[in-house]
């Protein structure tokens, strides 16, 4: 094992048995969250983080594991799947790294941040390279719990923050399944102009917030024409995933829209095949976000 490239995968919290079974035959090992799989790092979707060159370290005592990681380099995060106590002790003896949560928005950090883990007494799994920047892959943000009227809004803060692209001062934003009114909310506090589409009623504290114009109807029955060119589509629709498909491609055609990100949620399995199908659009790009439950976020931006 040693000998061999691995890549190691951080599971999000309730999916562990999704990465395995996308993974498939090339998991070796399970500690808890922590999925161990022979080869390069894949594309994966159930991921919060990944850690892209691990190795193992034999370690005498606390002292020399906190040596041998800060021997590596600075920045470390911590997954304790067990030795809690003694993986604590390691923690206290490397440099501090802040665990204040996100404030939206923001820049990505810039300092590599590494992970590690105590197999046992005696051995370290590390990785000085992850594919988050953030500890564990957990995006934790400054939440807003007085303006904003759900939680939903904490996954466009997300991808947003990902994409490190904001939509701007003066951009047209359809939001569709817009109530109760997160999202719509985002866009309206970062200066766009918001057409916000669903069924049932944004809370009254948006609705009366200004660029906001708010339509009471499907959005499924809704023609692009009818709306004109928008700079991003929004959409978080409860609405099958095969639903969800031809409405992107409905407004793709249209050729009005510039950007789209959409949430696809999954009833029961993940529906690989319209992931792929999503996948095939040029300039696409998909997460299963930290803020994200039993379903991803799809990306089409502008080339
Ligand atoms: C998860 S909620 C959206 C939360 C919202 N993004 C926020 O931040 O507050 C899903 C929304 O999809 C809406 N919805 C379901 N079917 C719809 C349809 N055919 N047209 C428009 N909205 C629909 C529901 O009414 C619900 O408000």
């Amino acid at each position: 094992m040693t000998d061999q490239q691995f890549t190691a995968y951080l599971a999000p919290e309730g999916f562990v048995h999704e990465l395995i079974a996308e993974l498939g035959e090339a998991v070796d090992d399970v500690y808890d969250r922590l999925v161990i799989a022979a080869g390069a790092p894949q594309p994966v979707l159930w991921a919060d983080n990944v850690w892209l060159n691990p190795r193992f370290i034999k370690v005498e005592s606390i002292g020399d594991a906190a040596q041998k990681l800060k021997a590596l380099q600075r920045n470390w995060a911590n997954y304790a799947f067990d030795l809690h106590r003694r993986s604590n002790l390691i923690t206290e003896k490397l440099p501090h790294v802040s665990a204040k949560p996100i404030k939206f928005p923001c820049p990505l950090p810039a300092a590599p941040l590494g992970s590690w883990t105590l197999l046992e007494n005696d051995l370290l799994l590390v990785s000085p390279a992850c594919s988050s920047p953030y500890p564990n892959g957990a995006y934790i943000f400054e939440e807003n719990k007085i303006d904003a009227p759900s939680r939903a809004y904490l996954k466009l803060w997300e991808i947003l923050t990902r994409l490190q692209k904001f939509p701007k001062a003066g951009e047209t934003c359809l939001d569709l399944g817009a109530c109760p009114g997160g999202w719509t909310w985002v866009l309206q506090t970062l200066g766009a102009r918001v057409i916000s589409v669903d069924k049932a009623p944004l809370a009254p504290s948006i609705a009366a917030l200004p660029n906001i114009e708010y339509r009471q109807q499907s959005a499924f029955g809704l023609k692009p024409e009818e709306i004109g060119r928008v700079d991003w589509l929004f959409s978080d629709i409860i609405c099958y995933p095969e639903r969800a498909l031809r409405l992107i491609e409905t407004w793709k055609k249209s050729g009005l829209v510039r950007n789209i990100v959409s949430t696809i949620k999954f009833q029961g399995k993940t529906e690989y095949d319209i992931i792929n199908k999503l996948m095939e659009i040029p300039n696409s790009s998909i997460y299963h976000l930290y803020n994200n439950k039993h379903e991803v976020t799809w990306v089409n931006l502008e080339g």
